[in-house]
Parts: C-alpha cells; structure tokens; sequence
C-alpha cells in the first residue's frame, strides 16, 4: 500500500472556539493567540524533521486539532509551502483539514483551497438541532448545511463526522438520520459512537445520572444499522468508524491503519517514523505554550524519541491492522516482519476466535468479521494475551 520511505505528516493545532462537553483532545480556549508566533513554531519543527528524515516522500498531510478551520488561511499557507519545499511529495498529495461548519469559518473555505488544502473534514456531528445543543457545539442544522454545500463547492473530496448512540436514540431514529446524510456525503463519513470520555464535562453529568447513553446491547445493533445503512449505499466501512465509497479512503487515515510512517507536528501530535531502520515514537509536549517555547529553544517540541522494539512493533501493527475492514494482508506482514500475525496470538485463543467466527482469513487477509468487530478491543486483548 504504502512504500518505503513514503510517509504523512500531521499538523495539531490545539485550539477551538469552545470546548465541547464530550471531547477529551488536546483543544483548549484561548482569548488570544499569537499566530505569527505559531506559524514560524511549526514552521521551525517541520525543518527539524527535514533535516532529520531528508529522504521521506510525503504523500499526505493533515491538519487535525482542537479546530485547525481557526486558522488564518495563511499560516495554512505557509506549513504546507514548508512541506513542500522540504520533502519530495506525490504528485496527488492530499492535503486534508478538520473544520467545524459555523459560518465563519466555511467562508474561509476557498481561501484555504487556494493555500493548498484539497479536502477537509467537517465536524457536523448530529442533524437535528437539539441533539446539536446536547453536544454542546456552536453550529445549528442550517450552519452544517451550508458548511457542507459550500465544502462541495470548493472541494472534490470531503467527509464528514457524526456521532452517534446519543442518550435516546433508537435504531430507527438513527437509521433516519444516517439516511438524511447520505446524500449529502460525497464518498466518505466518519461515523462514530459516543463515548463518556474521564475528564470531560460529561463524564460527571454521566456518573450523576444526568443522561444516560445506549448501553452495549443496543450499541451493537445501532451499530449494525450503520453497517447495513451505509453498505447499501455503497460507502462501506473501511475501517471501525470510517466508510468510504472504493477508492475514497482518506490517505492519512490509512498511513495510520497500514503502520506505514508518519510525523507528529503540534502540541500533544504522535509520530511513528523510521530512523536508520529503527522505528521511533514520538509525542510533541501537549501543553501548547511549553509546546512554542520547546520549539523556539530545541527546534523542535518532542519529548524524548522512544525506540519501538520489535515485538512492539508487531503488536502495533496487528492493532492497526485489524480495525480495517480488509484487514491485514497476510504475506505482506511476513514480508515486513518476518512472521505470521497467527503468530503472534495466544493460540488457543485464536482457534476459539476463528470457531466463534469473530476473525476469519479472506483472500490472504486476516480481518474481524461484524461479530468481532462489535468485540473489538476486548477481542485484540484476548488474541494478543500471553
Ligand atoms: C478532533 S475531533 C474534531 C474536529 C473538529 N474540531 C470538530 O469538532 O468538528 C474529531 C472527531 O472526533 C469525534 N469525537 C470526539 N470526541 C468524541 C466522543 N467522546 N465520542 C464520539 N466521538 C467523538 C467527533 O466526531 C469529532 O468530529
Ligand atoms: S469536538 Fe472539535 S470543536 Fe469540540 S472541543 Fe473537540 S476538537 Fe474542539
């Protein structure tokens, strides 16, 4: 899929407007922020890893956050130029940003088109407007709407997220919903269930009994309706919460799921990149003022690169793998890693997956089925157990 030597770059940019009860990323609020100061800060950081990985083709960039639609379309601007300059990169390089659908920001859409950027991602999240309150976001249904008409103006390609398994939803409340996106996707939605993440407003309101959510049961099966709603019209999962129409895909997303490399540029931004054949993980300081002050001093704002041993690597790799549709490509694996990811589970646990039909091999791929995907994290935990 992806080849040696080719790798992503993500770029975190920690703020947001305002932060939402559910949400437990690195986003935090600012009443000011100085943006000269943080368009050179990464610009600085990415010369680091220039310097450092001078031979790396990039063939997808990211700007994720906290809301990276905040930013001035110049600083946008300026990363990507950065980039560009540094690293050869593929002819259809895809440049993606995550962007929340108020109106201000989708009037910056053409701007940040012309800064290079070729697909964003918007965080639509619910269609209906109360739901919308519930999550605490600053947009209505008509802001979305608008976001998304403007999106498709300006962009070939863009997703969008919902989250769903909302306190109350039923099946078929959500099976309306989903099929009142769907013709408003071009090729790709990220949806996902809501979880009560510890640290966040909701966590409380959650354990104080102030709203409850599906519990596993019924999450199973608005799952399912998801899986059946979203197969028929052709955009399938790819991927535990991705669906993509054949070929839509966003690439960054499957830098990620197919182990390939990596840069993690922002505050609390990860990486996992090659360095003279070893694999090294990174983890930029997460506060995002020690973050510009690390990088005004060191060049960078990583903590320490960790060395990922070899075993961690197959652990990882499997993890990753696993979450795609597809699966892992069983030769491939072998390919790289010098062994069968059969061999790296417990095997008795593995014959029980496979008899239980919650893993099966497909045309060389090792993949979940819906059984074992609705299992997932469990499911990975008891195959990769001593
Ligand atoms: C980095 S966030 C957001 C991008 C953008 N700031 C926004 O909110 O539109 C990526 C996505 O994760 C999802 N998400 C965040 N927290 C979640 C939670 N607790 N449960 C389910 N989905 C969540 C949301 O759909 C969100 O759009
Ligand atoms: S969901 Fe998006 S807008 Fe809301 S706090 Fe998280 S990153 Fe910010």
């Amino acid at each position: 899929m992806f080849s040696k030597g080719q790798a992503g770059v993500y770029i975190h940019w920690p703020f947001c407007a305002a932060k939402c009860p559910y949400c437990d990323f690195n986003s935090h609020t600012r009443e000011q922020i100085d943006e000269e100061a943080w368009a050179l800060a990464y610009e600085r950081a990415l010369d680091h890893y220039v310097r450092l990985l001078p031979d790396m083709e990039v063939v997808s960039v990211f700007f994720g956050g906290g809301t990276p639609s905040l930013m001035k379309p110049q600083t946008v601007e300026r990363i990507i130029k950065r980039i560009r300059g540094g690293w050869r990169t593929a002819s259809d390089l895809e440049i993606t940003l995550e962007a929340n659908p108020t109106s201000v920001e989708a009037q910056k859409f053409r701007d940040f088109r012309t800064a290079g950027v070729n697909r964003v991602s918007l965080g639509i999240q619910a269609l209906n407007d109360s739901d919308l309150k519930f999550l605490g976001r600053e947009h209505d249904v008509r802001e979305a709407m608008q976001a998304i008409a403007i999106a498709s103006e300006t962009f070939e390609r863009y997703s969008f997220d919902l989250i769903y398994a909302r306190p109350g939803q039923t099946p078929e409340m959500w099976a309306n919903e989903l099929r009142s996106a769907l013709p408003l996707a071009r090729g790709h939605l990220s949806l996902y269930q809501l979880t009560i993440e510890r640290s966040t407003p909701f966590y409380m309101r959650h354990a104080r009994g102030e709203f409850s959510i599906p519990d596993d049961v019924q999450g199973a099966e608005l799952y399912t309706v998801t899986q059946e709603i979203t197969g028929d019209a052709g955009i399938p999962m790819y991927e535990v919460s991705n669906h993509a129409a054949p070929g839509q895909e966003c690439r960054h997303n499957m830098i990620y799921w197919n182990y390939a490399d990596y840069i993690g540029v922002g505050p609390g931004a990860h990486g996992r990149y090659t360095l003279n054949g070893q694999k090294l993980a990174t983890r930029d300081h997460s506060a995002p003022e020690i973050w510009l002050e690390r990088v005004a001093a060191e060049g960078h704002g990583a903590h320490l690169p960790e060395a990922v041993d070899a075993r961690a690597q197959l652990e990882e790799a499997i993890m990753v793998g696993l979450r795609l549709r597809d699966g892992i490509d069983i030769a491939g694996f072998m390919n790289r890693f010098g062994k069968s990811p059969a061999e790296l589970f417990h095997a008795e646990h593995f014959r029980i997956a496979r008899e239980e039909g919650w893993i099966a091999e497909r045309g060389g791929r090792l993949g979940l089925t819906l059984e074992g995907v609705l299992r997932l994290d469990s499911l990975i935990k008891y195959l990769l157990s001593d």
